[in-house]
């Protein structure tokens, strides 16, 4: 049986029968033999295998250039370098899958934009592959975090016809010929569809049912927004908590970063590392410090207040009743509480329907994790459980009651106080790998203008 890098570097005892495969890192000749530094990419470290001249397969040795596939069987032994416990006496070689000589991943540092338009390549690189590894144990975390809190994972749809964050910057899906584009009536579900921006909607009528649920899975957001936090596919995940208020769901949202993080800094396999060397020094150190301490919490009025007396120049103007920007949110998270900041209580006027309005008329009961180098990362509140205050907000916000009439019904028949919020994935990722750009952590990145792949 074929093993796995990652277990083979991981053995405590030497072996006589040992079969691997993996992509050539980098070949030496020697007249007697020959080295090659494997990787199979489940981890970040390569097996060294030593090829001695006339072994069968050793034919083809010229052929084992950097990117090549091969399978190899042997020894593995104690091997006498230095920083590596074990290495590979091989017995046999088999080149699977040559590479020519424009094989664009030659053994030398290439830059995050060139690696972006290699995207079908660029996980054979030590640092894409850590990033997708970890990508891949962070969900693994997510559903970790949920499932040992009772919370039941709920597959909300993909394919919508409600905007649930009224932003009108969905995909629309349709199968209309392009003269037809505008008869809906005509089209495959009887109305206009979209690609979901969130499952939060579909997600609540979960939670007034079993209590304590989570979505985790692809939204879509058509903004024209080309930054290093935005991408028109991303995963986002939502939990949603019955008999729950804002202060709890705050609670849970800090539990949940804090989670995660510590997950990335204990569990990493060596991938951290990597991290740290190449992407951002102060990692470690940095996602210690967000682990271990209360984050900030202070309200939507309290952080313009504090904005408006930092003497600093933004770019976009401070005033109660506007959005905060990015770089608002990074001042307050980076430069004046140095370290994450949950903002509640916004201005009603620039939040969703779906926010509870607060005693004060004012403001609504929505809150927003801030985190150092990113900004936002979560997104959330208690949702309006009053059929009548709810009712008024369909009309403020020019929606049509009828059209969401199932969600109206939760408030009908007995409503409960609940809250949610939207942690986006990719964002969590940068935030645990310090990757600056969020094409750099999906797979194959959608962004205006770039559908590749
Ligand atoms: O604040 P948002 O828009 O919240 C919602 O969608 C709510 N319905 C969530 C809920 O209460 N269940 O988005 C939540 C999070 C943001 O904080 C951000 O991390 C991420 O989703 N996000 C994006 N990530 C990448 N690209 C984009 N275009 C994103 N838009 C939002």
């Amino acid at each position: 049986m074929r093993s796995l890098i990652k277990h083979v570097l991981k053995r405590a005892e030497a072996c006589d029968d040992l079969h691997v495969a993996g992509w050539v890192r980098t070949r030496r000749d020697s007249k007697a033999f020959s080295f090659l530094e494997l990787n199979d990419g489940t981890c970040l470290g390569n097996l060294q295998i030593v090829a001695d001249a006339g072994i069968p397969g050793y034919e083809d040795i010229a052929k084992m250039s950097t990117g090549a596939s091969i399978e190899i069987r042997g020894k593995l032994i104690p091997s006498p370098a230095a920083g590596q416990a074990w290495e590979m006496q091989a017995t046999s070689l088999k080149l699977l899958g040559g590479v020519p000589e424009d094989y664009p991943l030659q053994k030398k540092g290439h830059s995050t934009e060139f690696l972006r338009s290699i995207a079908h390549l660029r996980p054979r690189t030590n640092l894409y592959g850590a990033v997708f590894r970890m990508r891949s144990r962070m969900a693994f975390a997510v559903h970790k975090f949920f499932q040992e809190r009772d919370f039941i994972y709920v597959h909300t749809p993909i394919i919508t016809a409600s905007d649930c964050e009224g932003a009108g910057e969905m995909f629309r899906v349709t199968t209309l010929p392009d003269d037809k584009i505008a008869k809906a009536e005509e089209d495959f579900f009887g109305k206009r569809a979209f690609l979901t921006v969130s499952g939060q909607l579909e997600g609540e009528t979960f939670a007034c049912a079993l209590s304590n649920i989570y979505t985790f899975g692809p939204t879509f957001r058509a903004e024209n927004s080309n930054t290093s936090r935005h991408a028109a596919e991303f995963w986002m995940i939502e939990p949603e908590v019955a008999f729950c208020d804002l202060e709890g769901d705050m609670d849970l949202a800090e539990a949940l970063v804090k989670y995660l993080v510590k997950e990335a800094l204990t569990n990493s396999d060596g991938d951290l590392a990597i991290f740290e060397k190449f992407v951002d020094k102060g990692l470690r150190e940095r996602l210690e410090f967000v682990a271990s301490r209360p984050f900030e919490r202070i309200t939507y009025t309290e952080a313009v207040e504090l904005l408006k007396a930092s003497g600093k120049a933004f770019e976009y103007p401070v005033e109660y009743g506007l959005n905060l920007q990015s770089e608002h949110e990074r001042w307050l998270t980076e430069e004046h509480f140095k370290k994450p900041v949950t903002v509640f209580n916004y201005p009603k006027e620039i939040k969703p329907f779906y926010m509870r309005l607060n005693d004060d008329n004012k403001t609504v009961t929505a809150m927003d994790v801030l985190v150092p180098g990113i900004g936002e990362i979560v997104g959330g509140s208690q949702r309006e459980e009053r059929l009548d205050v709810l009712m008024e907000n369909f009309k403020k916000h020019d929606l049509d009651p009828d059209a969401y009439g199932w969600y109206a019904d939760l408030r009908k028949y007995g409503s409960v106080p609940h809250a949610g919020f939207g942690l986006g994935f990719e964002r969590m990722l940068m935030f645990v790998t310090g990757m600056a750009n969020i094409r750099d952590v999906i797979p194959f990145a959608r962004t205006p203008g770039n559908c590749e792949f």
